[in-house]
């Protein structure tokens, strides 16, 4: 093998696809593990299950003998924890690199974390990418979505390989260059956002169907499997469907039937909403998500919860929502948490100087990624004829808007009269009525805020700010 020029540390199971993706799909390359073991254990596997894959790939027992067995100008992607992980990796690797190299975090940074890496970068000479990677270990393995991040000339030197392992949307690879700095993980941080909320939409319009309609796991499955040949083909709806179908090996009852309702959570999402908090962009349908996985998480209370007040009066009357009404629900549902997870994208992008390419945010999300939908490509369409516009306002979403919204509502209002939790598909449709409701109520917080501290307001009938209501004379 000649000397290659691409390494990569960290072979848990993300690292051990990626590895696999490069060596197959674009150049032979090194790999380095802290546990000498777990390299051996791997190249052993490799060589069994892929001998012609193997041979693309050079394995090193320490870091020198690693940076020394590739060719220069390196490219060493780290693949281990987020965290302080990355920092030790990159601290033991810059003196052995020069300013030639490039580091690559591949994992799931956040993007504070990535901005002060490429700070640092700066400083010390060794030029750094933080790159998010979607898609799970079958993306990373045969073609994931990557959205990166840092000095786009060394992006440049790099994107071929990371365009050559990407998943392809009709042959456009999905790996973009999203701006400097940490960029591209928080595209992957808003990414995961939505991929919370796209999940727990799923998930709400699943415990409408098995608590408020009584119906069983697999005819569930039936219908998300429909409903992914539809407007809302997606990953996650068909995964869902085949979720709901499967059965326990061990009981022979369905498998979802078996899981308990604590949902994990690695943290992302929760990234995404303080981020939206700082920025002052509104994202609801995400934090609504959020709320539900940490809400799930108090198992006990739940369950007392249920002991003290009863369970909800579930199930809804036969003739209710119809399954093509809890179809449009989830559409409007979707189009209004992507309307955020993009407006949210637009605060950042401004806050930080990014200029982040929206439509190409959409169109690297159509293949690779956890959230690829077909609605996706719409999204990108309409980004490119209108990259300012909010979503809502695309004349093709629009029109489903105003087809669907009808769905959404009933769907919401009949399953909170009959105390199904439906928290991501009304806090999508309270957006919706708030974005379409030219005279709100803030001036009721104005009035209170200047009752209470003399705040000032701004009036209708008049220009300028600071007017004061009659209260303080009247003491
Ligand atoms: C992806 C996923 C992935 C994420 C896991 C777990 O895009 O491939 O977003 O990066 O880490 O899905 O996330 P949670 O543990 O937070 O659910």
């Amino acid at each position: 093998m000649t000397e290659p020029r691409i390494g990569l540390i960290g072979l848990g199971t993300m690292g051990r696809a990626l590895t696999l993706n490069i060596a197959e799909n674009a150049e032979p390359l090194a790999v380095y593990n802290r546990t000498t073991e777990r390299t051996h254990e791997f190249m052993a596997q490799t060589r069994a299950s892929e001998p012609a894959l193997a041979e693309r790939i050079l394995p090193a027992e320490t870091l020198l003998e690693f940076v020394d067995s590739l060719s220069s100008p390196r490219a060493i992607i780290i693949m281990v924890d987020a965290g302080p992980a990355v920092d030790k990796v990159i601290a033991d690797l810059r003196p052995l690199l020069n300013d030639e190299d490039l580091i690559i975090d591949a994992g799931n940074a956040n993007f504070h974390d990535t901005n002060r890496r490429a700070a640092e970068a700066e400083q010390q000479g060794v030029p750094f990418i933080g790159m998010g990677v979607s898609g799970g270990e079958e993306g990373a393995r045969h073609g994931p979505s990557i959205m990166g991040g840092g000095p786009k000339d060394h992006w440049d030197r790099v994107a071929g390989v990371l365009q050559a392992i990407s998943a392809k949307y009709q042959g456009t690879p999905c790996a973009t260059w999203m701006g400097t700095g940490g960029a591209g993980h928080f595209v992957k941080a808003v990414h995961n956002g939505i991929e919370y909320a796209d999940m727990q939409m799923i998930a709400e319009t699943y415990g409408i169907f098995r608590d408020g309609k009584r119906r069983d796991a697999a005819a569930i499955g039936a219908v998300f499997a429909k409903w992914n040949e539809g407007p809302l083909q997606s990953y996650l709806v068909e995964i869902s469907g085949k979720v709901a179908t499967a059965t326990d090996p061990e009981t022979g009852k369905p498998m979802l039937d078996i899981i308990l309702d604590r949902a994990g959570q690695k943290g992302t999402g929760r990234w995404t909403v303080i981020e939206a908090q700082h920025l002052g962009a509104a994202i609801p349908v995400i934090e609504a998500a959020v709320l539900a996985r940490n809400t799930s998480a108090q198992l006990d209370r739940r369950q007392r919860g249920e002991h003290v007040f009863g369970p909800a009066p579930a199930p809804l009357p036969h003739d209710t929502l119809a399954d093509a009404t809890l179809e449009g629900a989830m559409i409007a549902g979707k189009i209004m948490c992507y309307a955020q997870g993009f407006d949210l994208l637009a605060a950042a992008s401004g806050h930080f100087g990014w200029r982040l390419p929206m439509p190409d945010v959409a169109r690297v999300w159509r293949e690779g990624c956890i959230i690829r939908s077909t609605m996706l490509n719409d999204m990108a369409t309409a980004l490119a004829d209108s990259p300012d516009e909010n979503l809502i306002f695309a004349p093709f979403f629009r029109a489903l808007i105003e087809k669907h919204i009808p769905d959404l509502r009933e769907t919401v209002a009949m399953a909170q009269m009959h105390g199904l939790a439906v928290p991501a598909l009304s806090a999508a449709l309270s957006w919706f009525d708030m974005m379409r409701t030219g005279r709100s109520t803030a001036n009721m917080i104005q009035g209170q805020r200047d009752f209470f501290g003399a705040h000032g307001f701004e009036r209708t009938d008049k220009d300028g700010k600071g007017f004061h209501g009659p209260w303080a004379m009247n003491g």
